[in-house]
């Protein structure tokens, strides 16, 4: 089976994206990094994959009379290096319908709370807020809602007593960087399926292969 090839898409930090390309890099993830897509020009995430030959684009909203135009561009990008899947790594930008319709089902984002509670901003702090003993992280194909597409999987992370939003945080992303990696090779692998909302997983054949 050919790699699939992924078009990631971040705005800032890019861990996830460090992740992805570490599991790569390893050989635990079956897949090549075709683009990069950055709107931040000063993004951290396109500083951590300098030197490596991995192509990128900053693609910045102000460029563009239109938020359609500013998305055709990250679509003819995306398209111009064969993307199988997309994956958003910290893209700090809610993609609209034209974007989802041309890649349906083909693509993923992360999200830092167990889905569906605490969607949109800042979900550390929603579960402080809120007061939940556990909350964790989804990985979840995007649809045309917000944080709101079907879940490939999910991972619980304890709420302790002392909390401030960075510190829980930090520990959800330490799970996030095993977990994204994971579901982007479910995909790579062709083990996932969706039926309605419902995410079902192949089991890997022997010796990983289907
Ligand atoms: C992560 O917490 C991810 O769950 C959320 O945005 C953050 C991105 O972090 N969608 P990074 O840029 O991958 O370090």
């Amino acid at each position: 089976m050919p790699k699939k090839v992924l078009g990631v898409l971040v705005s800032g930090r890019g861990s996830n994206l460090q992740a992805i390309f570490d599991a790569i890099s390893a050989g635990r993830l079956k897949a090549k990094i075709g683009v990069v897509i950055s709107d931040n020009p000063q993004a951290l995430a396109l500083k951590r994959i300098e030197g490596f030959n991995i192509p990128t684009a900053v693609i910045e909203k102000k460029a563009y009379a239109s938020k359609l135009q500013f998305e055709q561009a990250i679509v003819k990008e995306l398209n111009l290096h064969h993307v199988d899947l997309v994956v958003l790594a910290g893209f700090m930008r809610i993609l609209s319908p034209f974007v989802i319709q041309q890649f349906p089902g083909r693509i993923m984002n992360i999200h830092p709370s167990l889905l569906p509670s605490f969607p949109g901003l800042n979900p550390q702090q929603q579960a402080l807020q809120h007061g939940v003993k556990v909350t964790g992280c989804t990985v979840h194909l995007v649809d045309e809602g917000t944080d709101s597409g079907p879940i490939i999987l999910q991972e619980a992370v304890p709420v302790l007593d002392d909390d401030t939003p960075e510190t829980l945080a930090g520990r959800i992303l330490h799970v996030e960087h095993i977990l994204y990696p994971r579901a982007v090779g479910l995909f790579c692998d062709d083990r996932i399926t969706v039926e309605g909302r419902r995410v079902k997983i192949r089991e890997a054949a022997e010796g990983g292969k289907l």
